[in-house]
């Protein structure tokens, strides 16, 4: 029954309501939330409403397998990747991916302050663990294209690429400066020469945008949705290491540190980079995941750098010897040194309640919390993922599109470097004739897209078939490009009495190295794989041969030189194997330039351009055009 209720009484409650509607809406204010206010009063605001174990959520970035939603949820988890080859099922599509890290993300979102999450993964040539993305050369191939803004637009079809699957954080470009071509990871750099380098940087700004030129030196900076964080990665010092073996010292004074190593970060920062990741390697004896003066110390005070400072994959581990047998000395150690995310395979608790107990019993002060957490918060804000944290399917068409195949084809012509053109120079065999009765396509690589694609397409060391990727093999694409008259027979490693048997008009010999990386590339003599080698001896020597090397760097050559008519360095092409015929056949001309000295013998290595002991096969720069 409605009870009878006086005026007076009557204006009484309408004060009520409006005063509780009044606090209501006061408290539900959030500043941080609020578009219109500077970035830094919502950093500031969101900052001072965040526990410890916020906190420490923000700063934790674990591997897919090893969280759930729910997890994340319960640990505030600021930061989830995808390893490498880590995907959510098989040849998953873009729909998948992007549920996927939906569903990590609304997780995040239903915490109680709602930070989105980073996602991030190694899109280094492509969206490269994404069935039917495209897969653009390796970086020691666009080196030799010496195109910075061909470059640049392939950042920017990646990052397309990237965000069609959901992901929002690129663990790349590679700025490592490899001056040993035996390190397992020397096709992820883009040269020996740091100036090489340096101008490859404009990857940076096409994964990100460009920079506004106002902006202020080492800011973070992302121009929206349809851009990615970018990582430059792995400082410092990585491609310098001893004898070239991965993950260890490099022996420098700081003057060579810099000039050799250093000067690329210094670019990407200029041009906004969001993150940098730490290298494995040592300097001069000293871990760089706990080097204070070179992460805190140069990059973030001298350097300027306002973005942040993420581990590697188990990079903390490593700090001691063996790996992860002291962790929380290597907590402390890193963080002490300035790493501001850590990226976690699977030890979360671990990690966790290690740190929270370091930071509460002061062993690590909450400065250096609130310095990672300033920053990462800095580049969730600057990434517009408070206002647009989910990704939709309106990119899902961007992957692998005839625009961006078109682009990776026109990189695989630019990339290829012409060391040999004839036995003599008035017998060139280049370009081939499309018009001939008979040609023999021979060698291991011919029809293989993953050994194209080299390490970190579709798993970590790659894959040495063809079925996972989605692309043109050489052989594919001779036989498009030869006139329809022309007869191509396929032989992987025929014998020598057969070739000649079969009065070929030329062949095209395709060999190389097999996919790897890391440790895995790790290589002292630098051969082509078996039966490479006696390809080519048996079909140079009775029939005139284009050898195409399919590399992540140059290789044992020397030996069977005379015997080729005319050699072409591919380096790891990628699916699009049509801008390597487009070249052979003279449709293009061939324009690469070595970006790396191509050696005689293994053991005049380590030699670079600019040494004073240079007796290469080829000099950096070198390349022949047709
Ligand atoms: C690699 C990095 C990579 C990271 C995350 C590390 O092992 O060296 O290049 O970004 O893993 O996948």
């Amino acid at each position: 029954m409605m009870k009878k209720v006086s005026k007076g009484m009557k204006m009484k409650m309408l004060m009520m309501v409006l005063m509780v509607a009044v606090v209501t809406e006061a408290k539900e204010y959030m500043k941080y939330k609020d578009p219109k206010q500077p970035l830094n009063a919502r950093i500031r605001d969101l900052m001072k409403r965040m526990s410890l174990e916020e906190k420490i959520g923000q700063m934790t970035q674990i591997e897919r397998m090893s969280v759930s939603p729910t997890l994340l949820n319960k640990h505030f988890i600021g930061s989830v990747l995808s390893g490498a080859g880590s995907s959510p099922s098989p040849k998953a599509s873009a729909e998948e991916w992007v549920k996927m890290v939906n569903a990590f993300q609304k997780a995040a979102l239903s915490t109680r302050l709602g930070i989105p999450i980073f996602y991030g993964a190694d899109a280094t040539h492509g969206n490269n663990n994404v069935y039917n993305a495209t897969i653009f050369p390796h970086n020691v191939g666009l080196g030799a294209t010496r195109d910075p803004a061909l470059v640049k637009r392939i950042g920017a079809a990646t990052a397309l690429e990237v965000r069609a699957t959901g992901i929002n954080y690129n663990f790349a470009p590679s700025l490592a400066v490899c001056r040993d071509p035996r390190w397992g990871q020397c096709f992820e750099s883009y040269s020996e020469d740091p100036k090489v380098v340096r101008a490859m940087t404009e990857f940076v700004p096409g994964l990100q945008g460009d920079i506004p030129p106002a902006s202020r030196k080492g800011v973070p900076f992302l121009a929206g949705k349809t851009k990615v964080a970018a990582c430059a990665k792995g400082f410092v010092g990585e491609g310098g290491t001893v004898h070239g073996i991965d993950k260890n010292n490099t022996e420098l004074d700081f003057h060579r540190l810099l000039s050799i190593h250093m000067l690329p970060y210094l670019d990407s920062i200029r041009k906004g980079v969001i993150s940098v990741m730490v290298a494995y390697s040592s300097w001069n004896g000293k871990k760089m995941h706990a080097n204070r003066d070179l992460l805190a110390g140069f990059l973030k005070h001298k350097l300027k750098f306002r973005g942040f400072i993420i581990s590697s994959w188990r990079g903390i581990d490593r700090i001691t010897d063996p790996p992860h047998s002291n962790y929380s000395h290597s907590i402390q150690a890193g963080i002490l040194a300035g790493i501001d995310i850590v990226m976690l395979e699977d030890n979360l608790t671990e990690f966790i309640d290690d740190l929270t107990y370091q930071v509460k019993n002061n062993s690590i002060p909450m400065s250096r919390i609130d310095d990672a957490v300033w920053r990462i918060l800095r580049a969730k804000f600057t990434m517009g993922l408070f206002e647009n944290p989910l990704a939709d399917l309106s990119l899902v068409n961007q992957l692998g599109s005839q625009n961006h195949r078109e682009l990776a084809r026109e990189a695989v012509r630019r990339s290829l470097v012409l060391l040999k053109n004839g036995k003599s120079a008035n017998q060139p065999l280049l370009p081939l004739k499309k018009d001939v009765r008979k040609v023999l396509v021979a060698g291991t690589h011919a029809d293989n897209l993953g050994y194209q694609c080299g390490g970190w397409t579709v798993e970590w060391q790659g894959v040495q078939v063809s079925d996972p990727i989605v692309g043109t093999t050489v052989l594919n694409a001779i036989r498009k490009t030869v006139d329809p008259s022309t007869q191509v027979v396929h032989m992987k490693n025929p014998g020598m009495d057969l070739v000649k048997s079969q009065n070929f008009s030329y062949a095209i010999v395709v060999v190389g190295e097999v996919p790897y990386a890391e440790e895995y590339g790790d290589s002292t003599n630098l051969t082509i794989i078996e039966p490479g080698p006696s390809t080519i001896r048996n079909v140079c020597r009775v029939v005139r041969c284009v050898v195409v090397i399919i590399s992540g760097r140059p290789v044992t050559i020397e030996p069977y030189l005379d015997k080729i008519d005319a050699l072409v360095a591919a380096w790891l092409p990628g699916t699009e194997g049509q801008g390597v015929a487009d070249v052979l056949f003279g449709q293009y001309g061939f324009t690469g330039k070595l970006a790396r000295t191509w050696f005689k013998s293994v053991d005049q290595l380590p030699m670079s351009v600019g040494d004073l002991r240079y007796d290469p096969l080829f000099p950096f720069g070198f390349g022949l055009t047709t």
